[in-house]
């Protein structure tokens, strides 16, 4: 079996819905461990309830002693790393958690899964992996005529939240290195796709726009960043996970290149032919521009040749394929997006726009 953590989260269970369903590792169980924070939620692993593959356990990364615990009973053969915080504006409110589970939590968990590695037996110890997820951030941000990101390319992170992703992916290295744990790290670009918490901008964007509330675009909105669907994420995760060579960092990215300002018309294009409004009006009347972002990086972009060349990954969505089965899932799925809009949502609305944008409220 397998331990994933942060397998409640936008990507950890997309990752472990499709894990099972798939042909190739559907009879291989998940232990998934996750906090249960804001961003964790049990509705979108709802199909899973009683089936005995999936053993689900809320607790924390930084829990040494649960984690070695869990490692002990079941046994893994690899662990896969999505938990951690992961809202670069909630990182630039405050950024005490990201540390403390982007940075501590990486660090225990880590440890404990040294202690299990080092008493597994000579094949187990051999066969066992460590996969980290990363992200893009870590490397900065590009000027309009710069090459994608490389995995060679310095790390320059620039937000809380990306620094402590930083901050993880050293520890994970050193870990590799120095003590010869097999590790692997992906760094992958924007995500969307199904089970997209509404506080990151496609999936606020949809719910927004349905709600008739304004469509609030940082800054000028030419801020660019390089969209991939999240189950193609998933299936580079899988990928890097049977082939990759230990100790090295995959750059996963779809080629998708896009301002943030086409992105929202887009998602209010596809709005205006699948739901369109009573009174004929475009969903883009309710784009307004709002402050930007503090520290704002202005363009990401992924450069995946390593993950295909080596690999042989590709993407199976092209954006357009993507944002319009997106749309289509939020479309058909109104009470998984009304019961993650509970008090702690609105909270968090209120403090980033202002109670007077009335944005997602
Ligand atoms: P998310 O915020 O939707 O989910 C994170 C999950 O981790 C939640 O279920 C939360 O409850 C859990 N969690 C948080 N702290 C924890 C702790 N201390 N112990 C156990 N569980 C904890 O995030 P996501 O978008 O699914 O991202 C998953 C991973 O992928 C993150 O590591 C993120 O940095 C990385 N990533 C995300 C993107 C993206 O576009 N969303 C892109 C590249 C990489
Ligand atoms: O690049 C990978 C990263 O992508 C991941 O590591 C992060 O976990 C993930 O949250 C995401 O970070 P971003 O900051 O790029 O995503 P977000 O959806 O928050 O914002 C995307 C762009 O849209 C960004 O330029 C900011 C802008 N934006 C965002 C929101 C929420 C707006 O213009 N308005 C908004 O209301």
């Amino acid at each position: 079996m397998i331990l994933v953590t942060g397998g409640a989260g936008f990507i950890g269970a997309n990752f472990v819905l499709d894990w099972l369903a798939s042909a190739d590792h559907g009879s291989e169980p998940v232990v998934n461990l996750d906090k249960l924070t804001y961003a964790g939620n049990l509705d979108t692993l709802a199909s899973l309830q009683g089936d005995a593959r999936h053993v689900f356990v809320q607790g924390d990364i930084g829990d040494a002693a649960l984690v070695g615990e869990l490692l002990a009973t079941h046994q893994p053969r690899a662990v896969i790393n999505f938990a951690a915080e992961s809202h670069v504006d909630r990182s630039i409110h405050g950024p005490e958690d990201f540390i403390q589970t982007n940075v501590l939590g990486t660090f225990r968990l880590l440890e404990a899964v040294r202690q299990y590695w080092l008493g597994l037996g000579a094949s187990q110890k051999e066969a066992f992996r460590f996969l980290h997820v990363s992200t893009d951030e870590v490397y900065g941000s590009l000027s309009k005529t710069a090459p994608a990101f490389a995995e060679t390319h310095p790390y320059e992170p620039n937000s809380p939240y990306s620094a402590s992703k930083a901050a993880s992916d050293h520890l994970v290295r050193a870990w590799h290195h120095t003590y010869g744990l097999p590790v692997l790290t992906t760094n992958c670009s924007n995500n969307y796709g199904p089970y997209h918490f509404p506080e990151k901008l496609i999936p606020l964007m949809i719910v927004n726009a349905l709600a008739g509330k304004p469509l609030p675009v940082y800054g000028d909105g030419m801020q660019i960043r390089d969209w991939l669907y999240v189950k193609d994420h998933c299936s580079a995760i899988r990928r890097v996970l049977r082939a990759g060579r230990l100790g090295e960092t995959y750059n996963v990215g779809g080629w998708n290149e896009k301002p943030n300002i086409d992105i929202v018309h887009t998602v209010c294009a596809l709005l205006d032919e699948l739901r369109p409004k009573a009174d004929g009006s475009s969903y883009a009347t309710q784009i307004t521009h709002v402050t930007d972002r503090p520290g704002h990086d202005r363009r990401y972009a992924i450069d995946a040749r390593k993950l295909e060349a080596e690999l042989g990954w590709k993407p199976a969505e092209t954006f357009e394929t993507g944002i319009r089965k997106t749309v289509q899932w939020y479309l058909a799925n109104p009470e998984w997006v009304a019961n993650v809009q509970s008090g702690a949502y609105r909270e968090w609305v209120g403090k980033q726009y202002g109670a007077s944008a009335e944005v997602g409220a």
